[in-house]
């Protein structure tokens, strides 16, 4: 039996990459997973695709950045299953040439990024833990990012909104977890999605690439299982938490590529 036999778990943003990954490794766990996204018709070839490999899967449209959008996806997800026991909240991403530098940043931008990545996830919190609660509890994973927790030359308001998600993430884990309810985050470093090789060119993943301890970069299922086992009963004493998977590439110091190229082994 599949370590999520008989959950119900919401993927939000799961037609593509990380959270089309997470939906497919938390169906073969066992779980009846929602697919849901902007993109409808990418979401129901991710759902069919599940299905054809034997899991349950069900695609709903729905924008991340509407509270009204996700409260209905969530009472939708209620109707048809009598409960919610899991949600991925996956929505996220930037403007590239728009989210620069703190005087340079297009300030329209910058709300359209928070509206995105950390309002989503405020939605996707606050509309599914009433549903938990009635249920008994549940499991709530949120997406972060690397940038969430480091400074970069730009990328500033994906970083804020991802340390945001981070913070989110502690709140809520604080507020319900007597009731049951565990909320954790997972920080990917860079992950070769669909959406990653359009705005991370081919030299910087080789910068990457280098940095990481482990010798490549990273894969959707890298996050998918991380995701996977923070919602399943193995999990059931980690709750609050950040989990950074990256490939090692924000563990070292930051000279040790250079040190490398300059003769160092390791
Ligand atoms: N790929 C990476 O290197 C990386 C690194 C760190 C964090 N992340 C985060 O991981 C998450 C997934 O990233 P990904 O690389 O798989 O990219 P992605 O952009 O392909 O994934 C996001 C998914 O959300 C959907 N989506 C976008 N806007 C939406 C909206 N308004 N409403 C509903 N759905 C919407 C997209 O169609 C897509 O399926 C994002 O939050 C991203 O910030 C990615």
């Amino acid at each position: 039996m599949g370590r999520l036999a008989g959950k119900v778990a919401i993927i939000a943003g799961a037609a593509f990459g990380i959270g089309r990954a997470t939906a497919t490794i938390m169906a073969r766990e066992g779980a009846r997973v929602i697919v849901a996204d902007y993109d409808a018709d990418t979401a129901g070839i991710a759902a069919e695709a599940i299905r054809q490999s034997g899991g349950d899967a069900h695609a709903v449209h729905f924008d991340a950045t509407s509270e009204e959008s996700v409260r209905e996806l969530i009472a939708r997800a209620k109707a048809r299953y009598g409960r919610i026991d899991i949600m991925h909240n996956n929505v996220g991403g930037t403007e590239p040439g728009k989210d620069v530098n703190v005087v340079e940043l297009d300030l329209a931008a910058w709300d359209r990024i928070l509206k995105l990545t950390l309002h989503s996830a405020l939605y996707g919190c606050r509309h599914v833990i009433p549903v938990m609660l009635e249920g008994g509890g549940g499991a709530i994973v949120n997406t972060a990012s690397m940038s969430g927790v480091i400074g970069d030359a730009g990328l500033t308001a994906y970083g804020a909104a991802k340390a945001g998600v981070i913070s989110l993430t502690r709140y809520v884990a604080t507020q319900y977890g007597r009731r049951n309810i565990r909320c954790n985050a997972v920080a990917p470093g860079l992950i070769i999605t669909e959406r990653a090789n359009e705005v991370v060119a081919p030299p910087v993943q080789k910068i990457f690439e280098e940095h990481n301890l482990v010798p490549r970069n990273g894969r959707p299922e890298d996050i998918g299982h991380v995701v996977a086992f923070l919602a399943s009963e193995e999990a059931a004493f980690i709750t609050g938490q950040t989990i950074t998977v990256d490939g090692g590439a924000f563990t070292h110091g930051p000279t040790l590529v250079d040190m490398m190229k300059l003769g160092l082994r390791i």
